[in-house]
């Protein structure tokens, strides 16, 4: 069952950034966009490619092996050769903690 899991201190990634992160055993991507956080499942639906390791721009995450696009708040696969979504985890902030609930 999913659970919220503290994953650091408020302002843990900056605007426009990503970092590495385990909620709930899982890998994921935190990324903050216009002042609110986001997760992503931190694997390429192409191959098995952190995502944390790609690019920010735009809105979306490029992964650094194929240079397929997500978009970083829906997970939807936004460019080839990536088609499938990539799994999206709730954030939210409590007294200056990030929680993912994962
Ligand atoms: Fe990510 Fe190919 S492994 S685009």
């Amino acid at each position: 069952m999913a659970d919220w899991h503290d994953v650091g201190a408020e302002g843990l990634v900056p605007e426009g950034e990503v970092v590495a992160v385990i909620a709930g055993g899982k890998p994921l991507a935190l990324f903050q966009e216009e002042g609110s956080y986001y997760a992503l499942h931190d694997l390429c639906t192409h191959g098995d490619t952190p995502l944390s390791d790609g690019w920010v721009e735009d809105g979306c995450i490029e992964c650094p092996l194929h240079q397929g696009r997500f978009c970083i708040k829906t997970g939807a696969a936004m460019s080839a050769p990536v088609y499938e979504p990539v799994a999206t985890f709730e954030v939210r902030v409590t007294e200056g903690r990030i929680e993912i609930l994962a």
